[in-house]
């Protein structure tokens, strides 16, 4: 079973692959409603509305499918398996946003999985591009913001061992924080 961070990799991969040098990544743990949200927002180039609407529909299409990739399709795939569903929100010059959501107890919601790892690995390969990472669980919220780590550091480059590994403290201990000990 795919974790759905690896969904989240693949997502952040399409907006750097569209230029954006802003990301925003939010999840929503609601375990009271039984919701699992994953909103991952850009600020690249976008896309036309018969674009959305192939991508967001693969299974119509069949062969074109290919041709598009298999992103999208599979996180969708993920979300309308368990209860949920996804919207993709684009416009051109502007940027795209994709809301996807799960029924957070369905028996086939892949696990959530490495999420520090996963947006430290984003921000190490893509120093250049700006992540806002909020994490929300049941109204309880953390925030990373390398526009707010940049400006603290300088010069140093924010992919710098040092900075990665006080990152990773930092995450590790909101997460701490936020789940009141509770596994990750
Ligand atoms: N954030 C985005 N901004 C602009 N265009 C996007 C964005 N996300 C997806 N697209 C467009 O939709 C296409 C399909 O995305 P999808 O992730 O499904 O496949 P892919 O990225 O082409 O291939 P794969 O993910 O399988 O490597 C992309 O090739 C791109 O043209
Ligand atoms: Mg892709």
């Amino acid at each position: 079973m795919k974790e759905l961070s690896l969904h989240v990799l693949d997502i952040v991969q399409n907006s750097i692959a569209a230029d954006a040098n802003l990301i925003t990544i939010r999840i929503v743990e609601k375990i009271t409603t039984d919701r699992l949200v994953i909103e991952i927002a850009d600020n690249g180039r976008g896309m036309d509305n018969e674009m959305v609407q192939k991508i967001k529909d693969p299974f119509v299409t069949g062969r074109k499918i290919r041709k598009v990739g298999l992103g999208i399709p599979l996180l969708h795939k993920a979300c309308t398996r368990c209860g949920g569903d996804m919207v993709i929100e684009s416009e051109l010059g502007k940027g795209t946003k994709i809301l996807c959501w799960f029924i957070y107890s369905h028996i086939d919601r892949a696990p959530l999985g490495n999420m520090i790892d996963t947006i430290l690995t984003i921000i190490m390969t893509n120093p250049e591009i700006d992540i806002v990472y909020t994490h929300n669980y049941e109204g309880k919220e953390i925030q990373l913001d390398t526009r707010e780590i940049k400006k603290i550091m300088g010069e140093v480059p924010i992919n710098q061992p040092q900075v990665l590994s006080w990152m990773k403290e930092y995450l590790k201990e909101s997460f701490n924080s936020l789940y009141g000990g509770a596994n990750i």
